[in-house]
């Protein structure tokens, strides 16, 4: 079962990724991110830095997710494992869509092309909501953040993740993010071993 965690910077999401993985500790689930599972993620992470170019940033990252499936995430799931990972596609169409805007002529249905047919979808995507605010308070100061993390940048991330969150309901789980860390972290948790629960009376079904 592959599980990831997005939200814009500042969100929480990674001190939820750890959190977890003393919660769900028993399950032995696999615990990656986008970006940096391999070596092609020291690249992206170089390229964020420099600001190269959006495009070819954009391009890395889609590299980054495909040696991540390869290296990473398909095995895992071979064997069975419970995947989770801090950032993966939703990334790419949430934050790509604001970086390429007025770059290419549709930013996301361009990323999203550059992934269908060989990405995996999600089972669960737990996504960290706040008041970007509140998001810029948690993050370091301004001199020594990613280009990504400006209010207005974030606002329209933001906004993109709702709106995939709507389209797909039943993909999407949303998270108060503005709830003690905790509590949050128990409730992912939950969530999850409930999901986990669910997908085997699932495939029990199947064989019967
Ligand atoms: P991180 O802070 O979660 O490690 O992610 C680094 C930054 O990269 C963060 O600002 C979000 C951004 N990002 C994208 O713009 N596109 C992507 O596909 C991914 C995975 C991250």
């Amino acid at each position: 079962m592959l599980i990831t965690l997005e939200g814009i910077d500042g969100s929480g999401k990674s001190s939820l990724h750890e959190a977890l993985s003393e919660l769900l500790a028993d399950l032995d689930p696999v615990f990656t991110r986008e970006p940096g599972a391999t070596w092609v993620g020291d690249q992206v992470r170089r390229a964020i830095k420099e600001q190269i170019d959006p495009v070819t940033e954009a391009t890395l990252f889609v590299a980054d997710h495909a040696a991540h499936l390869a290296k990473v995430v398909r095995p895992a799931l071979a064997e069975g494992r419970l995947v989770i990972s801090d950032r993966y596609s939703d990334s790419r169409y949430a934050y790509q869509s604001v970086t390429l805007q007025g770059i290419v002529p549709d930013p996301e249905g361009w990323m999203r092309a550059m992934h269908n047919g060989w990405t995996i979808v999600p089972d669960k995507t737990f996504l960290c909501v706040l008041p970007v605010d509140e998001a810029l308070t948690r993050l370091k100061p301004d001199s020594e953040r990613e280009h990504f993390e400006k209010h207005e940048t974030l606002v329209k991330v933001q906004d993109n993740y709702l709106s995939y969150a709507k389209a797909e309901p039943a993909r999407f789980v949303i998270v108060d993010a503005m709830l003690p860390q905790d509590t949050v972290a128990k409730f992912v948790a939950d969530a999850i071993r409930v999901e986990l629960g669910a997908g085997m009376k699932k495939r029990k079904g199947r064989r019967v």
